[in-house]
């Protein structure tokens, strides 16, 4: 049952009566589009940037460091586009004319700056005792825990599970932005560098040559791979230091603050990504600041399993013996031998998601209804979604092999229903989900509207 609040022209959206009963002050501000608990969010301090990070800029706008001469970091992580893909391609093509098809879908570099290292277990600290527990180790650890369900009520209770957690690329496998870095400046399917050596004379005999000399030594072109080293910390200084990577100005960063309204489809968005029997989505996408008032940045960092459909659009998954496992290869290898972990990939930030044009690691998806439509629908009408094969049965989770699909998330909601149960999102609320996702991207300009009518503070 749902009450609306006519008062003062502020008809909104419908409160579940049962927040009436129990918190009738939030419930009224909430029906009109209010944040009840305005906080002052503590954003990440905008400074000059340093001159290593004024060089990391260049670095990562300049296609000469590539095979093709035609390809920068900005060529995929495109500044239009939250530093995300700018088309609907599935996986981008890199390599020395631009032809060589990557893997995954291209991932923001928006909001990675409190991204944590990798880690299986709860606060794990790394130098506790001399020496720490290895990986595998850690993983052998977590298997004799039990998994606590993860729903959007408590999601705090989820953070002492014993899981992968943490780590950048869509498995966890490099840990800082200058580790990351090497990654696609050598990747043959991406900028396709070739060696240090080659990059180091590039630029040696570049515009950059003195910024080089000046910051890091009159000798340091003596050493290709400290050359290397250098770019690669000075693209990272870059990533951390520029508030382009964590501007913080959605709508929804101004609704935290106070200073904005929902309008109705964003409120009942906001409620049904947060109602542990609707969506859930803010069990794993955080959408509430820290206790130190740091703004949420929709995922708990997290490793889940979610089973999402193969993607034909990908070239290496012609071969049908090809699988991306993510946590257990084939691109990171430590964790090859832990089963349980084949077929997890990191919870991406929701941020800016309605930039995108394709949507999780292998981009199957191209709108944001059909990912919606998926997580309401994947066990209830898989047809719609995953193959048949030869017997006619739906293959369900077909991106993975038949082994590891037990691992697919089955017990969070919305995951837990089976055929027949009713959807955990209607139709309109699904329309109201999205409405509320593009309240995540930045550069919203309060209007007149929200101003006249946001809370004072
Ligand atoms: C050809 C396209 C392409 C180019 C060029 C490219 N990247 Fe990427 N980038 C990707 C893809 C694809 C991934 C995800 C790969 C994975 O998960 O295995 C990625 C991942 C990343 C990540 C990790 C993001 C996360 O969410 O964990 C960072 C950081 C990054 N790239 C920075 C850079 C920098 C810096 C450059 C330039 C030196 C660059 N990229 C050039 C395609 C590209
Ligand atoms: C159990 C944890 C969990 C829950 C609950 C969950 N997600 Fe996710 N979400 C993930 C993971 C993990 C991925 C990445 C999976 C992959 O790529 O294989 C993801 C990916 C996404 C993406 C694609 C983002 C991108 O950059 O490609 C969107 C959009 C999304 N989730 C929205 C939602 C919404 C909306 C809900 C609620 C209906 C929701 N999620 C519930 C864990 C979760």
């Amino acid at each position: 049952m749902t009450v609306l609040v006519i008062g003062g022209g502020l008809a909104q959206a419908p409160i579940p009566w049962s927040m009436w009963y129990r918190r009738p002050l939030e419930a009224f501000w909430l029906a009109q589009g209010l944040n009840p608990h305005p906080i002052r969010l503590v954003r990440p301090p905008v400074r000059k940037l340093t001159a290593v990070a004024r060089l990391g800029q260049k670095l990562f706008y300049d296609p000469r460091l590539s095979a093709s001469g035609r390809m920068s970091c900005a060529t995929c992580h495109s500044p239009a586009h939250a530093f995300g893909p700018p088309d609907g391609a599935a996986v981008a093509r890199g390599g020395p004319a631009l032809k060589t098809p990557g893997v995954r879908a291209v991932p923001s570099l928006r909001y990675l700056y409190r991204q944590p290292i990798f880690s299986i277990g709860p606060d794990f600290a790394a130098g506790e005792n001399d020496r720490g527990p290895t990986l595998s180790q850690q993983a052998q650890q977590a298997t004799r825990h039990i998994r606590v369900r993860k729903t959007a009520r408590s999601p705090r209770a989820a953070a002492a599970n014993w899981v992968p957690e943490g780590g950048l690329f869509w498995d966890g496998r490099a840990d800082t932005l200058q580790q990351q870095a090497s990654g696609p400046l050598f990747n043959p399917a991406e900028m396709d560098a070739g060696t240090p050596a080659r990059v180091a004379l590039l630029l040696e005999h570049s515009g950059y040559a003195e910024d080089f000399r000046r910051l890091f030594g009159a000798g340091i072109f003596g050493d290709p791979r400290q050359v290397v080293a250098e770019a690669t910390f000075a693209l990272a200084r870059y990533q951390i230091e520029s508030s382009a990577f964590h501007p913080f100005t959605s709508k929804f960063d101004a609704w935290l603050a106070g200073k904005a309204r929902f309008d109705r489809a964003e409120l009942q968005g906001y409620l049904a990504f947060n109602d542990p029997d609707k969506g859930n989505c803010a069990a794993c996408h955080l959408d509430r600041p820290t206790r130190d008032g740091l703004p949420p940045l929709f995922t708990d960092f997290q490793y889940e399993a979610l089973g999402v459909p193969r993607n034909p659009d990908i070239p290496a998954n012609r071969d049908p013996h090809y699988y991306d496992l993510g946590l257990c290869g084939p691109f990171r290898t430590d964790l090859r031998n832990q089963a349980a972990y084949c077929g997890m990939f990191v919870t991406p930030s929701l941020r800016n998601v309605a930039t995108r044009y394709v949507f999780f690691h292998n981009g199957v998806f191209h709108s944001l209804t059909q990912v919606l439509e998926w997580y309401v629908n994947r066990d209830l009408h898989p047809s719609r979604f995953y193959p048949k094969d030869a017997a006619g049965r739906v293959v369900k989770y077909d991106d993975m092999p038949a082994r590891y699909r037990i691992n697919v998330d089955t017990t969070d909601a919305p995951f837990h229903r089976h055929p027949g149960d009713p959807p955990a999102l209607t139709r309109a609320q699904i329309r109201d989900v999205i409405a509320f996702l593009k309240t995540l991207t930045d550069g919203y300009r309060p209007g007149d509207a929200d101003r006249r009518r946001a809370m004072p503070r």
